[in-house]
């Protein structure tokens, strides 16, 4: 059987953007494709340490499995969910891939050079990022990975640390399908990029200060409706999807397919060429504030006992399967 996998970090309460862009799509993906594949959540959460992390850390992974269930996610025999910090084959993984992957490729990764960019001291953490990732991948024998576009990059590299490695030692790991198939595969809605309420040329982000500017999962739902009232449109006068010219307006039409799991053509077509923006802004708005209500009830009803129990027999498979893979690859290097 396939193995579907992704992880999400969970620094800081995620925004509806990443929810919508990220999680939401992976447990549509999981509940259709469950049956037939492995699928893997996990949390990565030694990639979280990364950076500094907000809050309460523990109470944030607990509360980021209990969005994926809040969100519908069916779980089944082959649907895992674990913490990567809980199955210690990630990091003996991690060690040995980098003595496959080399500096240069490293050096050119987007994320490095983005987050290294003008500091004069950046932490080895951040460097070594996409191998510790290629481990988390390759140790389950994933072909695909969902992740947004910015982590494709990190992809095509685990793809080439796995083709080395095999050239090397044997057909040991399994290459990930290109990034190609796996856009094909998980169709539209992935790593769409929500933008940010009050100026859409921006993708929504967390650590913004506007408060209208982006909505978080615990928003207030009449006041998260409020804030689509008061997002930024254009002068236009005229409803059509483009997010060069017309990006709040798409950036409304997006949120209101994914919130209903509509396709967003439906909601296109629905809307195309209406001249009153105030219209479409109350059923968003409508759209917004059912979907957090709905999905606050949701998080409440779902006990920290049910996730644990969740956590535990994901945590038992994960290593299992991890152990079994790392064993592989030590046994090539002849370390057993
Ligand atoms: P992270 O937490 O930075 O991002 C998690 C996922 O969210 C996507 N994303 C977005 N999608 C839509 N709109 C946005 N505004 C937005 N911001 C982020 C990212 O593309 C990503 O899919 N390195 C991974 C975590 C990870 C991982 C893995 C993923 C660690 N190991 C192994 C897959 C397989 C990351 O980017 O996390």
């Amino acid at each position: 059987m396939k193995t579907i996998l992704t992880g999400i970090r969970v620094n800081s309460e995620p925004t509806l953007g990443n929810f919508l862009g990220a999680m939401l799509p992976m447990v549509r993906l999981s509940n259709k494709y469950s049956k037939d594949y492995n699928v893997n959540i996990f949390i990565p959460d030694l990639h979280s340490i990364i950076s500094e992390v907000d809050g309460d850390f523990k109470k944030n992974v607990l509360t980021s499995i209990k969005y994926y269930l809040a969100a519908g996610l069916k779980l089944n025999q082959n649907v895992h969910v674990y913490r990567q910090s809980f199955v210690p084959a990630h990091s003996e993984m991690c060690w040995i891939l980098n003595c496959v992957a080399n500096m240069g490729e490293l050096k050119r990764m987007t994320q490095y050079k983005d987050k290294s960019d003008g500091k004069e001291s950046v932490n080895v953490g951040i460097f070594d990022y996409p191998v510790l990732m290629a481990a988390d991948i390759l140790l389950y024998s994933a072909s695909y990975v969902p992740v947004g576009e910015d982590q494709f990059q990190h992809i095509e590299l685990t793809r080439n640390i796995a083709m080395r490695f095999n050239h090397k030692y044997g057909e040991i790991l399994t290459v990930p399908e290109k990034t190609e198939a796996q856009v094909a595969f998980m169709g539209v809605g992935m790593g769409v990029r929500i933008r940010d309420l009050v100026n859409p040329e921006k993708k929504m982000s967390k650590s913004t200060n506007s408060l209208n500017s982006k909505i978080m999962l615990s928003d207030d739902p009449e006041k998260a409706a409020k804030k689509i009232m008061s997002a930024t449109t254009d002068s236009l006068g005229k409803v059509s999807f483009d997010m060069f010219k017309q990006p709040g307006i798409s950036n409304l039409l997006q949120i209101e397919a994914l919130v209903n799991d509509f396709p967003l053509q439906d909601v296109i077509s629905t809307w195309q060429g209406e001249s009153h923006y105030g219209d479409l802004k109350k059923k968003v708005a409508t759209s917004v504030s059912t979907f957090l209500t709905s999905f606050q009830e949701n998080i409440a009803a779902i006990s920290d006992e049910e996730v644990f129990e969740l956590l535990e027999s994901g945590e038992a498979y994960a290593n299992e399967v991890a152990d079994a893979k790392l064993l592989e690859v030590q046994k090539a290097f002849s370390l057993r």
